[in-house]
């Protein structure tokens, strides 16, 4: 509803979204802009996490190996529609990726000999798979940004959340890859965890804001339809804070991050430095190399397959293993472009007319009307910036569209390997 909503008054636009399936040929990859991130997408995990929307297996050593040999194909494919270009960011996500370090080790080799890259390399890592080892390993790799994904300190509640480590080994994993000193340690949090209190909140943040670490990420945790989380809390019974009480939630954060001289670098991210960030989702462009990897340049925004297998056999066969794409219009693409500046709370008039010669605020005059009138933002020298309250308007935004836009697109995309259409 919300989203519809949006389409309608943004984009004057009925009809949904559409993603068609790919045909060879009907994407023109010399739309990649002249510089570009890549993202690496690792499918596998030890563990199932029952809240856990991301695409992954469990981890198969064989199709591990099948799965290096498919991600380095994929590259292959891509060299030349890539060859001009500057890469300048590489972030690899899971699933656990370190999984797969050894495999990586050829991939990132692959990159660094035949792509113009020169930039961070990110890495996710689960906080049972930190030893010194890898941290030496990531090291050798160039990988300068790590993003671990703590979640909480409460040890009855990582038990809850199917995470296979407690407090301690957490304390362990944050001390020795700070040990290592990477350029950003970014450390992932999540919040609303069933029965979690206001004060429980305020504990993980003094916990993690302690080990004076980089960035914090911290997610509202999100029920997505899709995944086992909804019925685990009903069958237990466990409370949740209510959507109003999760401002008050925002606030906390705000508040403790002050208090330990973190700036708030987007809606769900806080930085003790300006320039020294872990953020994959938030480049302008990028294409994704894996199974369910997603890719945005020009006006394109696609997904590859999410079926490993499939995956594989596609690029046995020197295939693009690209599942659906999403053709934006101009329009859509102007907007799109906004929406993950809302992420980040800061919309650039500057930067809006350096990609699309327009005027911002003419092209979407009554968004950017509505925008300032119910104080969901204010303007300073051409540059819009959400209020606490559009922070928190925003934080309900990006939760529905998860639910409703993200869930329907990767639901449908695990549960069919190849798709002809969906529109949401
Ligand atoms: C792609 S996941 C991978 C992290 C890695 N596999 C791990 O579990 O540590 C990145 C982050 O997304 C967040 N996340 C995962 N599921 C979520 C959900 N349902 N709601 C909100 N955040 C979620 C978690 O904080 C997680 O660390």
């Amino acid at each position: 509803m919300v989203t519809s909503f949006l389409r309608k008054m943004i984009l004057g636009k009925k009809e949904k979204f559409l993603f068609k399936g790919y045909q060879e040929g009907n994407i023109n990859f010399k739309d990649i802009d002249d510089e570009t991130g890549l993202y690496i997408h690792i499918p596998f995990c030890r563990s199932l996490c029952p809240y856990c929307p991301y695409n992954k297996i469990l981890y198969d050593r064989d199709k591990a190996e099948a799965y290096k040999v498919a991600l380095i194909k994929e590259l292959t494919l891509q060299r030349e529609n890539l060859k001009d270009k500057k890469i300048n960011s590489i972030y690899i996500g899971g699933g656990t990726p370190t999984l797969l370090i050894t495999e990586l080790k050829e991939v990132i080799k692959y990159i660094k000999v035949y792509f113009n890259f020169k930039g961070d390399i990110g890495i996710e890592i689960h906080p049972k798979e930190v030893n010194e080892d890898l941290l030496i390993h990531l090291k050798n790799l160039g990988i300068n940004l790590i993003s671990l994904g703590v979640q909480t300190f409460d040890n009855d509640i990582l038990k809850f959340l199917g995470r296979n480590y407690n407090n301690h080994d957490i304390d362990k994993a944050i001390t020795l890859v700070k040990s290592f000193n990477f350029q950003c340690l970014d450390i992932d949090i999540m919040t609303n965890l069933p029965g979690q209190t206001l004060e429980d909140i305020r504990y993980d943040l003094e916990k993690v804001y302690s080990y004076n670490i980089d960035q914090l990420s911290i997610y509202p945790l999100i029920i997505f339809p899709m995944t086992k989380m909804q019925k685990v809390i009903k069958e237990k019974n466990l409370s949740r804070l209510n959507e109003w009480q999760e401002r008050k939630v925002l606030q906390v954060i705000d508040e403790v991050s002050k208090e330990y001289g973190y700036d708030r670098s987007s809606i769900w991210t806080y930085g003790k430095t300006h320039n020294n960030r872990y953020t994959s989702v938030t480049r302008e462009s990028f294409v994704g190399f894996g199974a369910g990897a997603s890719s945005h340049f020009g006006n394109y925004f696609y997904l590859n397959t999410f079926s490993v297998d499939d995956y594989i056999n596609a690029l046995e066969e020197d295939r693009l293993p690209i599942n659906i794409v999403n053709f934006m219009t101009d329009r859509e693409k102007m907007i799109f472009w906004i929406f993950w500046r809302c992420y980040d709370g800061i919309i650039d008039g500057k930067r809006f007319k350096e990609l699309f010669q327009k005027d911002m605020q003419k092209e979407f005059k009554l968004l950017f009307f509505l925008l300032k009138f119910l104080r969901l933002a204010v303007e300073e020298e051409g540059k819009i910036t959400l209020t606490d309250f559009g922070r928190y308007v925003y934080h309900f935004v990006e939760k529905q569209y998860s639910i409703h836009y993200l869930n329907k697109l990767w639901q449908d995309s695990m549960e069919k390997a190849w798709i002809e259409e969906i529109k949401i």
